[in-house]
This record gives C-alpha cells, sequence and structure tokens, in this order.
C-alpha cells in the first residue's frame, strides 16, 4: 500500500545549495512528491516541532541550525515510504551512515545532516499535518 512519509531538507542543504541533488535522489529512488514548500522556521516552531527531543543536551543547538535559514519540507509518496526513506537518508552521523546514503554523500555531521525523515506511521501523520493542509497535497498525478 502507498505511504506519504514527510522529508525536510535541512538549512545546510539550502545554505549549501543541494536542493536538487538531493531532490534528484528521491526521485532517482522512485518517490513522487507530493507536497513542496520552503519555509523560514522560527526557533518556537523548530522547538515545537522537535518537542520530543527537549531534554536532549543537544535541543537548543538543533533549534538554533534549524532556524538559522530556510527549510523545505517534502511529502513523498511511495509503497513502504517512511522505511524506504530512512534508509535512502542513512543513519544520523554521516560517519556512520552506508555508502550512498543522502546524509553519506553531503552532511557534514551528527548536527547538520542535510535532511529528516519520519521515523513511523504516527509521526510521518503528525509532522505532515504539521507542515502541510490537505489542500497543498496533491491527490494523484493524472
Ligand atoms: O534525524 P534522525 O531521526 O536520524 O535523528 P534523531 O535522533 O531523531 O535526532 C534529530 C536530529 O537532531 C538529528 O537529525 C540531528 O540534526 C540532531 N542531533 C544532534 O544535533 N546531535 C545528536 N547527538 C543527535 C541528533
Ligand atoms: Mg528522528
Amino acid at each position: 500500500m502507498k505511504q506519504r512519509t514527510l522529508a525536510i531538507l535541512k538549512p545546510d542543504c539550502v545554505r549549501k545549495n543541494l536542493i536538487g541533488k538531493v531532490v534528484k535522489k528521491m526521485e532517482e529512488a522512485g518517490f513522487k512528491i507530493v507536497g513542496m514548500k520552503m519555509v523560514k522556521l522560527d526557533s518556537n516552531t523548530a522547538g515545537e516541532f522537535y518537542a520530543v527531543h527537549k531534554e536532549r543536551p543537544f535541543f537548543y543547538d538543533l533549534v538554533s541550525f534549524m532556524s538559522s535559514a530556510p527549510c523545505v519540507p517534502i511529502v513523498l509518496e511511495k509503497e513502504n515510504a517512511i522505511e524506504d526513506f530512512r534508509k535512502l537518508i542513512g543513519a544520523t552521523d554521516p560517519a556512520q551512515a552506508e555508502d550512498g546514503t543522502i546524509r553519506k554523500l553531503y552532511a557534514d555531521s551528527k548536527e547538520q545532516n542535510i535532511v529528516h525523515g519520519s521515523d513511523a506511521p504516527e509521526t510521518a501523520e503528525y509532522e505532515i499535518k504539521y507542515f502541510f493542509s490537505s489542500k497543498e497535497l496533491v491527490e494523484n498525478y493524472g
């Protein structure tokens, strides 16, 4: 069954002019883009999105980073999208990520790692709604 996941091209991706390259990897891996926009998060919004990490030592730096430049949230659709996209992006720390993954190819550090991907069906649903209304998502390509 088709599934949707939320990707975010993070500020480092935008700053390094890698939007096109990362989107190309998504398309080549068989994901359909069903929603896409550019947003500049403020620190409240970034903190709310990553609220699950609010007790972690890296939270403050994560919020500063995510609000430091624009981001590009993208809704991707494919069979098994959530798990397959996590595989395509690779481990949180690019040094641990498999060859050919987006983070291995393009990320500089585990803090600034180019891309977000939802980790489960419940988080995907919440995260997609966090950035997109139903009117902003394509139902079929025709
Ligand atoms: O993004 P992913 O699901 O792979 O990792 P996470 O454990 O959910 O952490 C969310 C984000 O916090 C990461 O993608 C990093 O940007 C950041 N992070 C960090 O700055 N330092 C860490 N030790 C772990 C995560
Ligand atoms: Mg995560």
